[in-house]
């Protein structure tokens, strides 16, 4: 069975992941600082045949990230797929946000993602398979707030943007998740859970099907979908034009050695 390591998976996107990577036929390894909610999401989660570990770790905190990081580096209990799914969001304007809980959101949406992904990868490319996906947001593309927030999802895009380059002909994909507002997805839903936004499910199902298309941008919801495409047209354009110049570059190389080099 593949294993799944999902972090934030307590609630919300990461527990619409944990679920749906479950019924796939994963075993799974949920991350979250909130033991008791791990524990609700494990026990629903576990069946016979999967394991579902739990493991709590404060993803802001350097001996809770070690840890996660010893977990995803373990070679006899290899992670297939990491879904860096927890986030931190500041509700303020800068100017007036709490100086730690703007740290809080670079600690959790940078610096824990990038460090698990680092993790992550080199032993998922010694055994050429595997997959990372790293939940951003529509507020990288477009700001709602002056905080620290929306810089920290653009910065996860420019990441897996160019780290997914870089992993082309490995075997092991990644892919940012575009993620636009969601319905509370609270495992299970309370009663007063809000039914606005995007179904954190549907979400999960769209982002998973872009990754095995070998994607590396996911964006659920076609209102999203329809800006993101004309936001990252400059962008495509760009690296198709510096990919056909590579590549005749590499053919004009070749043309010019000497079919028999002279000794
Ligand atoms: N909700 C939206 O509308 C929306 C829109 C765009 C993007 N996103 C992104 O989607 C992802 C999930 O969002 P969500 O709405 O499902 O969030 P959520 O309900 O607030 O859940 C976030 C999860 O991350 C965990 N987490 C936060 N800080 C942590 C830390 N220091 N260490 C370990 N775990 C920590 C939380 O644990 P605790 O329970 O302990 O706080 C929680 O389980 C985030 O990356 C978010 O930025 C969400």
């Amino acid at each position: 069975m593949p294993t799944a390591l999902v972090t934030g998976a307590s609630r919300g996107l990461g527990s619409a992941f944990a679920s749906r990577l479950a019924r796939d036929g994963h075993d799974l390894v949920l991350v979250d600082r909130d033991q008791t909610g791990l524990e609700r999401v494990a026990t629903f989660l576990r069946g016979p045949g999967r394991s579902v570990e739990v493991l709590v770790a404060d993803l802001s905190d350097e001996k809770g990230l070690a840890a996660v990081q010893t977990r995803l580096e373990a070679k006899d209990r290899p992670v297939d797929l990491l879904v860096n799914n927890a986030g931190v969001s500041g509700e303020t304007e800068f100017t007036v946000a709490d100086i730690a809980k703007l740290q809080a959101e670079i600690d959790v949406n940078i610096t824990a993602l990038m460090r698990l992904t680092r993790a992550a990868l080199p032993g998922m490319i010694d055994r050429h398979r595997g997959a990372v996906i790293n939940v951003a947001s529509f507020a990288g593309y477009l700001a709602g707030k002056g905080d620290a927030y929306a810089a920290s999802k653009a910065w996860v895009l420019s990441f897996t943007d160019t780290v997914s380059a870089s992993l082309e002909g490995t075997g092991v994909r990644m892919i940012a998740l575009v993620a636009g507002q969601l319905r509370n997805a609270m495992f299970p839903a309370p009663p007063d859970a809000s039914r606005d936004g995007l179904d954190p499910s549907a979400v999960v199902d769209t982002c998973l099907a872009d990754l095995a298309k070998g994607r590396t941008l996911s964006v659920p919801g076609w209102r999203y979908r329809a800006v993101v495409d004309v936001l990252e047209l400059p962008r495509r354009t760009l690296r198709t034009a510096a990919r056909l110049a590579r590549k005749g570059r590499d053919q004009a190389g070749t043309l010019r050695k000497p079919a028999h080099p002279q000794s």
